[in-house]
């Protein structure tokens, strides 16, 4: 089904032309053409209000702050000017209510499909239900949107299996020691995908936490929940109120610094790290290798950012999870294409959102080490080898 998309998305560039690029506002970009003939494209039921003006498809992305997110605008743009698409790319930088004064901007500008990654979980919602009671399709785009049935689908990784990626990976490396320090981080407490990323590496870890494999050393809150598998969102918000990085590099900085002055010297030693992504892990990570009473660290993230496969190289950090953004972004158009095209999206799994059971087309993740990078980073050119040093 989605080769047939694509197929039919790359004969109507061929038909189209290609068209030029060119970005326009410093916090925007995109192709900023006209829009072409909508016929045969998204059918004569669905043409843009303003067809002077018109942009099919519009996308709002959390924040330029993180690499993570640069990447996926450039992957939209290679892939939206391939299919000849009208497209605007805008950022929120870090603000709900920026991202809702995007979302007006581009409802105005006539788009029918608005790919949202969303700040906030939450507080997206009354931006979704704008975007909706004006007629657009709206696509959760990685980060899930809750409290609304409004939103018609989510595109997106196995939030989930990238926690128990990580867990697992340090439950590995922790082999058959006991007493392993353990020092654990999560994402923002905003951002739904956190609590899911948490919930995962929680369930492979707390075995090895109950059987004294690890020991929590940053947390209380985890501490008095080791022998409690399934956590309640309560359970959760508490302990990802003490081990929170909000997702900021600053943050997971002091608050690695914080950990490790109220730590003892019997606390460090051999120690392994839960940190939910590249950016925080980068950072964490570099807290801790200039602490003298840490002998080796362990230490987990997550986007294959380009520094953090430099890092593993490195030795710096352990691992990261591959959400390849290559296969996220074409997914997303190609469920806007077919949305253009049919007003439906073929979706492979439902996510309940706390308003309703929203369709989702969900993928999976892959595990990144010394040993897979080649595999997963290199032959698969999702990056080039010869922009890393280190590698012989
Ligand atoms: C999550 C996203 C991750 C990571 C993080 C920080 O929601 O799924 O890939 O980038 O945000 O922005």
């Amino acid at each position: 089904m989605k080769k047939r998309v694509l197929a039919l998305l790359l004969a109507g560039v061929m038909a189209l032309g290609m068209t030029a690029c060119g970005s326009t506002a410093p916090e925007a970009s995109g192709n900023g053409q006209e829009a072409p003939s909508q016929e045969g494209e998204i059918g004569e039921t669905e043409k843009p209000a303003d067809s002077g003006e018109g942009i099919q498809v519009g996308i709002v992305l959390p924040t330029k702050d993180e690499p993570r997110w640069i990447q996926d605008e450039t992957r939209f743009g290679e892939i939206l000017d391939e299919a000849g698409f009208t497209y605007q790319v805008l950022f929120s930088q870090g603000s709900s209510a920026t991202e809702k004064t995007n979302v007006e901007t581009l409802v105005s500008k006539g788009v029918k499909v608005l790919i949202l990654c969303p700040q906030d979980s939450a507080a997206a919602a009354s931006t979704v239900d704008y975007a909706a009671d004006n007629g657009v399709t709206v696509i959760s785009y990685d980060r899930l949107i809750t409290g609304t049935a409004k939103l018609n689908y989510i595109v997106g990784f196995d939030s989930t299996s990238v926690g128990t990626a990580q867990g697992n990976y340090l439950i590995e490396q922790a082999g058959d020691k006991k007493g392993n320090p353990l020092y654990l981080y999560a994402g923002a407490t905003t951002d739904e995908n956190a609590f899911l990323f948490f919930e995962g590496a929680w369930q492979a870890l707390q075995p090895k936490i109950a059987d004294g494999t690890f020991v929590i050393k940053n947390s209380s809150e985890a501490e008095a929940l080791s022998d409690t598998q399934e956590l309640t969102r309560e359970q959760m918000s508490a302990i990802l109120g003490q081990i929170t990085t909000d997702w900021d590099f600053e943050v997971s900085k002091s608050k690695a610094e914080a950990n490790l002055t109220a730590a003892s010297a019997a606390d460090k030693g051999d120690v392994f790290i839960l940190a939910p992504n590249d950016g925080t892990s980068r950072s964490i990570a570099d807290v801790f290798a200039i602490d003298p009473d840490v002998t080796s660290y362990v230490i987990t993230g997550q986007d294959a950012e380009s520094a953090s496969i430099q890092y593993i190289i490195d030795g710096k950090q352990s691992m990261t999870v591959l959400k390849d953004t290559r296969i996220l972004s074409r997914a997303a158009v190609d469920m806007a294409t077919e949305i253009l095209e049919s007003g439906k999206a073929t979706t492979n799994a439902t996510y309940d959102n706390g308003a309703g059971e929203i369709p989702m087309y969900q993928m999976e993740v892959l595990s990144v080490t010394k040993d897979t990078m080649q595999e997963y980073i290199f032959d698969s050119e999702y990056y080039n080898a010869a922009d890393f040093t280190g590698l012989e």
